[in-house]
Parts: C-alpha cells; structure tokens; sequence
C-alpha cells in the first residue's frame, strides 16, 4: 500500500471558451481538473484547500469508502461545506475499485467545473487485456456562458424550466463549431500509428446522457464505472450523466486523414428542451500531414432509445478464470420499490416563488418524495452523533400508491410530489434488491441513477411497469454488470441487487443535475456490524463545521 498525498487548491481561474472569457471554479487552475492516477490497493490522502469565494465539497464518484462516509463528500449529507480558506483533509482507500472512476464537486452547481478523472491503474500492471500502450481520458462536459454558481438558484427556488448549456465539451473544448483562436477549437489527442490505445470516458456532463462515436476506428469496450466488462466491439457508446467507459482503440488507420471523435445528447423526454448541438475531438496521427476531418459514419440521433439500449444491453460483467464476481445475492433479503418521477408542486408548498408551469413549480421525487437537504447539520453528523429532528428514517419501500407508472394519461393527483428528508434504514450485511421504476407522471426520460458507498449489479430492466410474478424470472445472474450509475429506460425500469456491507450514510440520486435539483434524491443509512471492524470509523479532526 502506497500512501500518497495529493494536494487540491479550489480556485477562480479565467478560462476563455465561446469567444468570451469568464472566471470558472477550478482545482489547481485546470480545466477539466488533474486527474488521479493511483494503483488498486493505494491509499491516498487529498488536501482540498479552499481559495475560492464559494463553499465547495469534494466527491470520489465511484470510490466505494469502506467505513469511511466522512470522505464521501456531498454537502450536508457527509459534511458541511469547506469554506473559503478552511481545508478539509479527505482519505481516499482504493480497495475494490479498477479502471475509470472520477472525482467532482458536489455542492451547488461547482461540478460543472469541478471535475476530473481518477485512473486506478491493476495492482503489477496486470489488465485482463493485452496492455495498452497509453491510456488517457475523455471527458465530457458542458460550458456556460454565465456564471454556473447561479443557476440553481433559478432551477432549485422557483421550480423553473432547466438552464441549458451553450455547448457541449470534450476535455474542456466545445469543437469544431466555435473558431477563436488558439485557445479554443477541439481538444487534440496524439496518437502513434500501429497502438493500442485505452480511452478513459467519462460523462461529467451537467444534464444529459450521451452518444459518442469515433471516425474510422472500432472501439472495444473492455470496463465501465471501474470494473471489467466482458470485452465487445461497438461503433458507438451511450454513457449515462456520471458513468464512465473504458474503451480499446487500435491505431491502424490512415494518417492521410484526421479523425473525429463525437458526442450529442441522449435525451427522448418528449417537450424538454435541450442542447442539440454535437461536440467534437480531435484524434491525430503523429505521422499524419493533416488531411481532412473524417466524421464518425454513424452517430444515433438524440432520441434514438432503441440505439440507447442496444448498447447497454450488451454490459456484461468479466467473468473467467481469473475474474468472478462476488456479493452478487441470489436471494434477497429485502426488495425495494421506488418511482422517479418529475412532478409539479404548488407553490403554497414551495413557499418560494414559482417559474415553472401552470403557475406551480417542477419538483422530481423517489417514491413520490422530494428529498429537502439539510442546512444547519449534516445528515452523517446528525446520525453520529444521534442529533434529532434532522431527518426522519421512514422513507417508504414503495411509492404510496399502484397506478400505471409508464401509462400515458395520469391522474391529475398523481402529478404532485412531498417534501421531505427521509432515510432508508438497511441492516448490516443485508441483502437488497431495489425495482427501480421509471414514472411517465409528468414526462417521462432516462434517469442516470447514482449510487454512493456501494457498487451494485444490474440483474435485469425492460420497459413498462416491473412485474413481480414474470420479470424475476429472466433476471440475470451470471454475469451482470456491476455498476455505480445505471440508466433506468425511459418508461421502464431496472433491478439492482446489492449486499449492504458498507456501512455508512450514503446518497442516492438522479446524476441529472436539474433533477436532482428538484428533489429526485434519497439516503440510505447502512448500520454498524457488531464490531469495530465493521462500523464507521470515527470522524477525521478537520471536518468542517456547519456555523
Ligand atoms: Cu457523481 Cu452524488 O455524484
Ligand atoms: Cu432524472
């Protein structure tokens, strides 16, 4: 075990993008952030210093944190903000993790800009394939022409319409669309001709789920949220907002051209506006003159759910010789059922002014709760240290009422959501197996659902609405992928089983930011085994306060 200490200094740096130049969050001034590059078995140590004008908290996407929910990172769930010129030590354990997992700020709308990619490279070098020549990520993002930090402001308060983005961007550049000058245009990746190259990709965007294509080349998706697939060649990808890809790429083309790597949205919710636009990388040869820009040949179009679940239907986890999965449950014991919906509510309720439709504001929900983060305590403190009356521990194990979830004319009742800071309770070492269940209440879309503190497998998904008595029966138990984000088909649903044995306080929620926003979020609490071994470890000395 290394022990290796990392330094993280949150600042306001000027980036130029768009043709304009603003002042953005940033770690160290870098633009998507620096990435981590750690062995499995490392641990790591981050001083996250605080030089910025805003609070910020910082998030390991991915990093299971074994008894260590203080590291975890979403403000007042975890811990209190860091403030401006506080520093906040996190330890980071990588145990179980290999691949592409990343890191990103999880307060406000800081990730926008905040974000980079953690690379946990096997233990000896030693990858279930050949090894690659070079690796390195590909991010994407979204750019703002204003200033992100206020756009929850308009989306949380006033239940207003989503902020869309002005462009989408790959390692920090929008493409081919915006020329000006040097420090714009499209990111350039280098290649060597006759390579095998590991691309690490990652969806850091904002709002969307995305398609991404590489001209010329076939792509060999080999891992995804850091565990190994089994290895299949696709000529595109749909990464969910928050998942990650690890994919081989063999440089044996030309280099009489240029070739582009593009991605657009996934986004079938019927009525929702938002960014059409198609952002572009370079991939170059160093021997290559130049040449044209070779567009990927087929790109699925934004509302292309077919295309979407063609391509996760095909993860699998790796399973062979060296490779098995472990703590995947056969049985179960406990089932969960939860509904994501978006929903409208009054604004009486809201108690705030209200942007969004009919005079009322949008909300989204689990279970038909809109989750209400805490402001004065975190909820982790609350539970340590047995404060009451910051949250109750009754979120339901089903939505409070059957109806015809992906039916298409819901009752008017149905539409609206409660608020509320409510708990899932789950016993050590417990087994679960959590439906989750997309709801066509007032649209209906692929949710990105986001685990903390656990990895789990993704058994089974279909559209419609889940039936108990049929759809168990073809759950897949051999070799399903495991996971930290899945998207859940847009009217339809996905299982997820999972052994609890991280114990913890640990956030679950739509990785659409305007979604999570509006309250598609819930806690599950994992508690204590019998002993030490199994229990949280105590709290570290620098954790911030609240006051
Ligand atoms: Cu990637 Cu709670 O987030
Ligand atoms: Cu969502």
């Amino acid at each position: 075990t290394h022990l290796l200490l990392y330094i993280s200094q949150v600042k306001s740096s000027p980036y130029t993008r768009l043709c304009r130049s603003k002042h953005i969050l940033t770690v160290n001034g870098e633009f998507p952030g620096p990435t981590l590059r750690v062995h499995r078995g490392d641990s790591v140590i981050v001083k996250a210093h605080n030089d910025a004008r805003h609070n910020i908290t910082l998030h390991w996407h991915g990093l299971k944190q074994p008894r260590n929910p203080w590291s975890d990172g979403p403000e007042y769930i975890t811990q209190c903000p860091i403030r401006p010129g506080q520093t906040f030590t996190y330890t980071l354990n990588f145990t179980d993790e290999e691949g592409t997992i990343w890191w990103h700020a999880h307060n406000s709308w800081a990730r926008a800009t905040v974000h980079g990619a953690i690379v946990v490279l096997p233990k000896n070098n030693r990858y279930p394939f050949p090894t690659p020549h070079a690796d390195f990520p590909l991010i994407l993002g979204e750019w703002w022409k204003r200033d992100v930090m206020g756009i929850p402001g308009n989306e949380n308060i006033t239940g207003g319409e989503p902020t869309l983005s002005d462009a989408f961007t790959i390692n920090g550049r929008p493409g081919h669309l915006y020329p000006c000058g040097e420090q714009e245009g499209m990111s350039r990746i280098k290649v060597e001709r006759g390579r095998r190259y590991l691309f690490r990709i990652i969806n850091a965007v904002m709002d969307e789920n995305m398609f991404l294509a590489l001209a010329g080349h076939k792509m060999t998706v080999v891992g995804t949220d850091g565990s190994y697939t089994k290895p299949f060649i696709t000529s595109y990808l749909m990464i969910t907002a928050g998942q990650t890809m690890d994919v081989l790429v063999e440089t044996n083309q030309s280099p009489e051209m240029v070739y582009l790597v593009a991605s657009r949205a996934y986004n079938d919710a019927f009525g929702a506006g938002f960014d059409h636009s198609t952002t572009t990388a370079v991939l170059e040869y160093y021997d290559s003159d130049g040449g044209s820009n070779l567009f990927p040949r087929y790109l699925p179009a934004v509302n292309d759910t077919p295309a979407a679940t063609a391509f996760t239907r095909r993860l699998r986890s790796l399973v062979d010789d060296t490779h098995r999965i472990d703590h995947l449950p056969m049985q179960v014991d406990q089932r969960l059922f939860y509904t994501f919906s978006v929903n409208l509510q009054n604004c009486t309720v809201a108690k705030k002014h209200c942007k969004g439709p009919f005079g009322r504001r949008f909300a989204a929900s689990v279970n038909n709760i809109s989750f209400v983060t805490p402001t004065k305590v975190d909820l982790l403190k609350a539970y340590y240290s047995h404060i009451t009356g910051v949250f109750e521990s009754n979120f339901p194990d089903n939505p409070p009422t059957k109806f015809d979830y992906t039916g298409d004319n819901l009752p008017e009742n149905l539409l609206s959501s409660g608020f509320g800071t409510r708990v899932k309770v789950l016993e050590y070492n417990t087994s679960v197996e959590i439906v989750l269940q997309g709801t066509n209440v007032l649209v209906s879309d692929n949710h990105p659902i986001h685990f903390h503190g656990t990895t789990f497998f993704t058994v089974g998904w279909g559209f419609g609405n889940f039936d108990e008595n049929k759809d168990p029966g073809g759950y897949n138990l051999v070799d399903p992928p495991e996971q930290n984000t899945v998207g859940v088909p847009k009217n339809g649903w996905t299982a997820i089983r999972f052994v609890a044995d991280n114990p913890g306080i640990w956030l679950m929620h739509c990785h659409l930011d305007r979604h999570q926003n509006w309250g598609m979020t819930m806690v599950i609490i994992v508690k204590n085994g019998n002993t030490p071994e199994t229990s949280i470890i105590p709290p570290p000395k620098d954790l911030p306060s609240c006051d």
